[in-house]
């Protein structure tokens, strides 16, 4: 079978470059005669691969020299629990902005540590509506910020409710933290104002089990010291991810994917190709009211996840059929809001996306 029109929402599609290098590469490694994830992490030639990934992120983002760039395990959840671990003091308080399921459970987390220590997790502001839908972003001067706060937390792209940010905001003056895992390298962003990024890989730059934290230097030396190391940020910043064995594999594979974003032009190159994409896509869905709706306002549509309904259920079942039978995967919408779930990552072909619209075009004129 050849490649299938991938949209799953994460794990997600790979660039087929990216995996076909690593199918090349996989026995036989840069002539070791093993392959990478047979090497010791603390050789030479391991070495090299970790710090070309760690290289190709700071080119492409001009990460500044006073921030770290980190490769970590444990998935975004973990550092929902790590983030406040590090930097929620008893006594001290964190504001969060909760856009969607994502913000809400980093939320939830602080909250749990917070109880542990004797701190706050506050909502600073809260975009959920009846039934706990979201439908947008929330505006930085209706959240009720505190200026002394820890840190504001906050979320790029909400993939399940499928709400993004276009430009990343500002809430206030207090260092600010964002969740950007399913939305990293879609385009540029200035990593200057923020304190701590952080994103799982699986959605735009690799495979599971790696997550990505960009921090400034200067705010991972604020965290707690005695705290086990293995959940110091600091820790890892000192031995350059390499603290214990890191995921070897997974890295090697997002030095692959960040080489060939380079290859594409960067990321004003993919910017472009995602923008157009995700017109192609909303257009389908504006262009027939009566059969498709998504629920997010205009303004805050995510570029990276649409969310669309059809009249029924029923209906919406016999729609992933039809894109099933087309070679379509992944469109079924999150289980806790169902509907349609479009991902189109970077890796997502432009073909697909109009291949996809297309036949959103004939099934409206067929079941409407
Ligand atoms: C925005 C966002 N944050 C966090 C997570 C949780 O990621 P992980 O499964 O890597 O812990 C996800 C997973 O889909 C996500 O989309």
């Amino acid at each position: 079978m050849g490649r299938i029109m991938n949209f799953n929402a994460g794990p997600a599609a790979l660039p087929t470059p990216a995996l076909e290098r690593a199918q090349s590469e996989l026995l036989d490694f840069a002539g070791t005669g093993m392959s990478v994830m047979e090497h010791s992490h603390r050789g030479k030639t391991y070495e090299a691969v970790h710090d070309e990934a760690i290289a190709l992120l700071r080119e492409l983002l001009a990460i500044p020299a006073d921030y770290d760039v980190l490769f970590l395990q444990g998935g975004a959840s973990m550092e929902f629990a790590r983030i406040p671990m590090n930097f929620l003091l008893p006594g001290g308080s964190a504001d969060h902005v909760v856009t969607g399921a994502w913000s809400e459970k980093a939320q939830a987390e602080a909250a749990a540590w917070a109880n542990v220590v004797g701190a706050r997790a506050r909502v600073a502001v809260s975009t959920r509506g009846p039934e706990g839908a979201y439908v947008r972003v929330a505006r930085p001067d209706e959240a009720d910020l505190d200026e002394k706060a820890a840190y504001v937390h906050f979320t790029t792209n909400e993939t399940i409710h499928g709400v993004q940010y276009r430009e990343v905001p500002r809430f206030g003056s207090a260092p600010q933290i964002c969740d950007v895992s399913s939305d990293f390298l879609w385009k540029k962003i200035d990593v200057k104002p923020l304190s701590l990024v952080y994103g799982g890989a699986q959605k735009n730059i690799g495979p599971s089990g790696v997550t990505v934290v960009i921090a400034r230097r200067e705010f991972v030396e604020r965290g707690r010291k005695d705290l086990p190391h293995i959940l110091q940020y600091r820790a890892y910043a000192q031995a350059n991810s390499l603290l214990n064995t890191p995921p070897t594999f997974g890295i090697y594979l997002v030095r692959n994917v960040l080489d060939w974003l380079k290859g594409q032009g960067g990321l004003d190159a993919i910017e472009r190709r995602n923008r157009e994409k995700a017109e192609v896509l909303y257009a389908a869905v504006d262009a027939r009211p009566d059969v498709y709706r998504c629920p997010v306002e205009p303004a805050s549509r995510s570029v990276m996840n649409a969310v669309f309904r059809l009249p029924t259920e029923a209906l919406e079942k016999k729609f992933l059929e039809e894109t099933s039978k087309h070679s379509m995967v992944g469109l079924k919408g999150h289980r806790s809001v169902g509907g349609i779930r479009v991902s189109m990552y970077n890796a997502v072909e432009p073909a697909w996306v109009t291949a996809l619209a297309s036949l959103m075009k004939d099934f409206a004129n067929t079941h409407a």
